[in-house]
C-alpha cells in the first residue's frame, strides 16, 4: 500500500485537480474557523493545505512517506498543517481534534473502525466530512465516466492493471458511504455537489493515470516507458486533437451524531 501510493505521490501532487474554492468554502463554512481539523489520508495536501488558510489548524495523516514529503513542498509559508505519518488503526495515539476531514480516502479503511473510533475522539458537535467524486445517479459509487477512461481502460487491461485489483472496501463490498454512515453514531448526513469544467492535455492524462495506486509506477515497474508510450499513442489515436474537456463532480459529505 505504502509503496503504491509513494511512487504515485509526484504524479498526484501535479496531476490530480484540487477540489476547487466552492468545496473549500463549504468545508471552511461548515466546520468553522476555530476547528482542529484532522485530514485523515491526507495525500499531497489537496484538502489540508487550502483548508489550512480558513481554520485555526490542520492535522495531516497519511501512511506514505512520499505524499507527506510532496505535501510539505506544496505548503512552503503554510504553518498551521502538522505532518505525520500514520493511518486510520492509530487515531487514538494522534493528538486532539474537533473535526475529520477525508478525501477520496475512506474505501482505504476499515470504516467502521473508524467511525467507532471518532465516536469516542470527537466532541459532541464534531463532523466527519467525506469529499470525493460525485457518483452518477441510481449508482452505488461510480463517478461520472470521461471521454478518455475507455481507451484508458483499454490499455491498462493490456498492461494486466485491473481497478479493481485495489484491496479497498469499496471494491470489497459495494457499499457507498451513505449506508455505513447511517448505519453508525454519525448517520446525520448532508450532501453537497460542486461542479466545473476542467481541460486537459495528454502529458495531463498520463500523469493523471500513473497518480492511481492500480497503475501507479511501482506496480509498473521497469513496463513504466512501454506503458507511457502505449497510453500516449492510444489517447491521442483516439482524439489527434490532444484536448479533452472534463465536468469534475465533487460530492462533500458531512456526517454527525444526530442532534447536534
Ligand atoms: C486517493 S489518495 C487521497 C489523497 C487526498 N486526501 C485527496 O483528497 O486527494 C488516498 C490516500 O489515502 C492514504 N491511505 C491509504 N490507506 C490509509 C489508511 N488506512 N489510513 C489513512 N490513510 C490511508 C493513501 O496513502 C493516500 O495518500
Amino acid at each position: 500500500m505504502e509503496d503504491l501510493f509513494g511512487s504515485a505521490a509526484p504524479y498526484y501532487a501535479r496531476y490530480r485537480p484540487g477540489y476547487g474554492p466552492a468545496t473549500t468554502e463549504h468545508l471552511a463554512t461548515t466546520l468553522g474557523a476555530d476547528g482542529r481539523v484532522l485530514d485523515l489520508g491526507c495525500g499531497p495536501g489537496t484538502i489540508a493545505i487550502p483548508l489550512a488558510r480558513r481554520t485555526k489548524a490542520v492535522l495531516a495523516v497519511d501512511p506514505a512517506r512520499e505524499m507527506l514529503a510532496e505535501g510539505g513542498r506544496l505548503a512552503e509559508g503554510v504553518a498551521n498543517i502538522t505532518w505525520l505519518q500514520g493511518d486510520s488503526t492509530v487515531l487514538r495515539a494522534l493528538p486532539p481534534f474537533d473535526h475529520v476531514v477525508m478525501g477520496r480516502s475512506f474505501h482505504w479503511m476499515d470504516r467502521r473502525s473508524v467511525l467507532v473510533d471518532l465516536d469516542e475522539l470527537l466532541p459532541p458537535g464534531g463532523a466527519v466530512a467525506l469529499v470525493g467524486p460525485a457518483r452518477q445517479p441510481g449508482e452505488p459509487w461510480q463517478p461520472d465516466a470521461q471521454p478518455w477512461q475507455p481507451i484508458e481502460r483499454r490499455v491498462c487491461e493490456e498492461f494486466g492493471l485491473d481497478i479493481h485489483s485495489a484491496a479497498n472496501s469499496f471494491h470489497a463490498t459495494g457499499e457507498h458511504h451513505d449506508d455505513v454512515l447511517a448505519a453508525s453514531p454519525f448517520c446525520g448526513l448532508e450532501s453537497r455537489v460542486f461542479t466545473r469544467s476542467l481541460t486537459w492535455d495528454v502529458d495531463g492524462l498520463i500523469g493523471l493515470q500513473l497518480s492511481y495506486s492500480y497503475s501507479s509506477p511501482a506496480r509498473l515497474g521497469d513496463r513504466l516507458p512501454a506503458f507511457v508510450m502505449a497510453l500516449r499513442r492510444a489517447l491521442l489515436d483516439d482524439n489527434p486533437a490532444g484536448r479533452w474537456e472534463q465536468r469534475l463532480a465533487t460530492e462533500v459529505l458531512v456526517a454527525r451524531r444526530p442532534g447536534r
